[in-house]
């Protein structure tokens, strides 16, 4: 297991010092590792004068678990995902999944960009089987699944459309899919929801959270929004300002299956509140050019 200096475990709102998490999910209580990021560290710019992104960042994500990131604008999430899938190489530090070094190797996660990134000359269902047929599995086989998934993404009839026509919204979601029916077990979410309104939003979240809780995936979901990862999440990893590191783990204490309610409830109140603090003064230094580090 990696180390976690520097970084405050939470389990609600009890501030508990634990070694090993305990998961409110039964599934995850016992689960071996499934990605595992050991002292990552990435910085861009030249050698005369570097840019640095990520420095040291370490954490776990078991089998079956849920778990968010959540960290000011520009603090190195998205290049976090460029190096977990290969697009990048680390400057530093291991990248672990079940337990072997993917350092700078691509074709091992199921991944949702920031931007949708559907290819133009592809129809949304072609597009939708793209991971699966590009890992062996034939097209045919792949779409009737596709199809069943896009009609619950409210994407029924636009199966033959090209993206063009369909709307940043639409077009997330097709992206969603497409990363839900990768056939690898670690699905990378960048954002997925970002391009939703409030009403659509809530609505893929329950989605996506009936659809977790019928699969059990390893998830590793990057959103800004406090209450969505606190809905979704087993475990939440907060992120300093560039360059970053893990500031807070925290465990989320609510039962599953979880349901929109539980965003009522004091306990679920006081965590957002806990959280929203963090992000503020995150935010707050990252304006300041402080690079979310105490002075
Ligand atoms: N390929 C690249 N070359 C140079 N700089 C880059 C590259 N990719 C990212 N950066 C820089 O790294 C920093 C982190 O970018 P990144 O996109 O990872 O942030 P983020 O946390 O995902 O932000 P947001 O929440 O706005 O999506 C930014 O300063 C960005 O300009
Ligand atoms: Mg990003």
């Amino acid at each position: 297991m990696s180390s976690v200096t520097g970084q405050k475990e939470h389990q609600g709102t009890a501030q508990t010092q634990q070694p090993h998490p305990v998961h409110s999910s039964d599934a995850s209580v016992q689960a071996p590792v499934k990605l595992e990021l050991d002292g990552v560290r990435k910085s861009f710019g030249s050698r005369r004068k570097p840019l640095p992104v990520i420095d040291g960042v370490s954490l776990q994500v078991r089998e079956g678990e849920f778990v968010s990131l959540i960290g000011p604008s520009g603090s190195g999430k998205s290049t976090l995902f460029h190096l977990i899938g290969g697009l990048l190489q680390p400057d530093g530090g291991e990248i672990r999944l079940d337990g072997r070094i993917i350092n700078g190797e691509r074709g091992h996660i199921g991944y949702m960009p920031q931007q949708p990134a559907l290819f133009p000359w592809r129809t949304i269902e072609e597009n939708v089987v793209l991971d699966r047929e590009i890992n062996g599995i034939p097209r045919r086989e792949s779409l009737d699944e596709a199809r069943r998934w896009m009609a619950r993404a409210g994407l029924s009839g636009f199966e033959t459309a090209y993206p063009h026509m369909l709307s940043g919204g639409m077009q997330q979601r097709a992206s969603f899919v497409r990363a839900l029916l990768s056939p690898h077990g670690l699905m990378c979410l960048d954002e997925p929801f970002s391009a939703l309104d409030a009403f659509n939003r809530s609505e893929m979240q329950a989605w996506l959270l009936d659809i977790w809780e019928e699969t059990r995936r390893s998830v590793l979901f990057i959103t800004h929004h406090i209450e969505e990862a606190l809905l979704l999440s087993d475990t939440i990893y907060v992120l300093s300002g560039r360059p970053s590191s893990v500031l807070k783990r925290i465990e989320v204490p609510f039962p599953r299956p979880r349901r929109e309610e539980i965003a009522e409830s004091p306990e679920f109140l006081a965590l957002r509140r806990e959280l929203t603090g963090w992000m503020k003064e995150e935010q707050r230094k990252s304006r300041e050019g402080t690079g979310g580090r105490s002075v």
